[in-house]
């Protein structure tokens, strides 16, 4: 187990390079299922949840290869429609995998997914949208079962506009014969990343980030190469750790478009950001003022991903602050960590008013999922004195090299054991 072991106060200075987007190449890593060839994916960070995906794809009997950091992924060659709970387990987008493998081999056989613990994380959406598509489902014994070999091509309505319901649907409609029209999908900037890869693969898919997506049935899709978008919740982390430090970052790469809701809440905290069509500024010259409210939402609206670094930044802003949690229903597991730091935070039904301080103190935290790890990071790089911030390996799943950008930009971070004595670094 390792920890992270952060000596607070500096300042922010320098630039840093955003990576591929964890939650654009997690589908895109699912759809290779259907794609009789070669993918070569260029940039791919190392992320614990990708390497879990490309685990549960070598089960499936693809053949996958590192060249640096490019991801080569070939599933011409299946040999398996099971993906066994062990591995189902440990991430959220192998349910993801249902769908593809369902179009490609007919039936599949899926263990219900991991992921971060925010929540209960239904799949019925996605199963309404697989039975919509005329699969045959048997939820039974924590997997789930399907028979595509009466697939057709629908209207599917999604009760509520699911980021991997919308994804798995587009990827099980792909090869269905005739149009298949999603009704109330999800507009994320990875869901029309997957359109991009899979038409770049051959398929006829449209409407992406809009409020209906059309599928084309098409008999077969072949292999190209690809760079995911972006990850905006990384360059929103990055964004908010500026605002908090102090001093004047650049993330290179960063896609101000996909960050709009952030930037206008960040604005008001009296940061100085200038956007450009491949990089953001962001300067910070004195204790951030109050963003006042964050309501999370679905794309456009504020992501709920950034919700726990936004809690660090208001436990240490200049007024009140309070922020409404819509998404996921247990997803303030990082506010008692960061009451031991010093916040000053109530919360209640799905609400929390936190009221800024000017200082908050070094502890030993422990992250309880990925963003909420992350807002533990924040809050150490702000503390007064050291903080330990342990179970980084759920900061690991969508965050690569952290540590590493962090202290480019002058931060005091460092990777630790979680046995190692601390006094070794004081
Ligand atoms: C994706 O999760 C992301 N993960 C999450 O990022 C992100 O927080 C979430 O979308 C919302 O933006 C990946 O893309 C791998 P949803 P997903 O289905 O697809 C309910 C991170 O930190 N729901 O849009 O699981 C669900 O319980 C992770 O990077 C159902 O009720 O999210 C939640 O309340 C965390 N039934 C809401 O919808 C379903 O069948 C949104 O979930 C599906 C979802």
């Amino acid at each position: 187990m390792e920890s992270f072991y952060i000596v607070g106060r500096n300042q922010l200075n320098g630039s840093v390079k955003i990576d591929s987007a964890k939650n654009a190449l997690l589908p895109i890593l699912a759809a290779c299922i259907l794609i009789n060839g070669e993918v070569y994916l260029k940039d791919v960070p190392k992320y614990n949840d990708v390497v879990a995906m490309t685990k549960i794809l070598t089960h499936l009997g693809a053949k996958i290869s590192w060249n640096d950091d490019n991801l080569i992924v070939n599933c011409a060659c299946l040999d398996a429609c099971d993906v066994p709970d062990e591995l189902a387990r440990v991430v959220r987008s192998s349910i993801f995998t249902l769908g593809p493998i369902t179009a490609r081999l007919k039936k599949a056989k899926v263990a219900y997914p991991g992921g971060c613990d925010i929540g209960l994380r239904p799949i019925d959406i996605h199963l309404a949208g697989l039975r919509q598509l005329g699969i045959k489902v048997i939820d039974k014994n924590g997997y789930i079962y399907t028979d595509g070999e009466k697939i057709s091509s629908n209207d599917v309505m999604l009760s509520f506009p699911s980021v991997g319901a919308t994804e798995n649907i587009m990827m099980l409609a792909v090869f269905a014969k005739g149009q298949t029209r999603i009704f109330n999908p999800a507009r994320e900037p990875e869901i029309v990343d997957l359109q991009n890869f899979l038409n770049k693969c051959g398929a006829k898919i449209s409407g992406a980030g809009g409020n209906v997506i059309s599928v084309e049935g098409v008999n077969d899709l072949h292999g190209c190469e690809y760079k995911a978008i972006s990850d905006r919740i990384e360059a929103g982390t990055f964004l908010i750790a500026g605002a908090m430090c102090g001093g004047e970052i650049e993330l290179d790469g960063a896609v101000s478009n996909h960050n709009q809701a952030l930037l206008t809440k960040l604005e008001k905290t009296t940061c100085k950001i200038k956007c450009y069509n491949d990089k953001i500024i962001l300067k910070s010259i004195r204790r951030p003022k109050s963003f006042l409210e964050v309501e999370t939402a679905v794309y456009p609206g504020f992501p709920t991903d950034l919700q726990a670094p936004m809690m660090a930044l208001a436990c240490v802003s200049d007024g009140y602050s309070m922020i409404c949690e819509n998404l996921f229903e247990a997803r303030f597991k990082h506010v008692g960590e960061l009451l031991k730091m010093g916040g000053d935070i109530r919360c209640k039904n799905g609400i929390c008013i936190i009221c800024g301080k000017k200082k908050i103190y070094g502890a030993d935290v422990e992250s309880t999922d990925l963003r909420g790890g992350a807002s533990l990071v924040l809050a150490g790089l702000v503390a007064e004195g050291y903080t330990t911030v342990k179970n980084i390996e759920f900061i690991d799943r969508g965050y690569f090299h952290l540590e590493d950008k962090l202290s480019s930009l002058g931060a005091s971070i460092k990777r630790i054991k979680s046995e190692e004595r601390l006094d070794n670094y004081n």
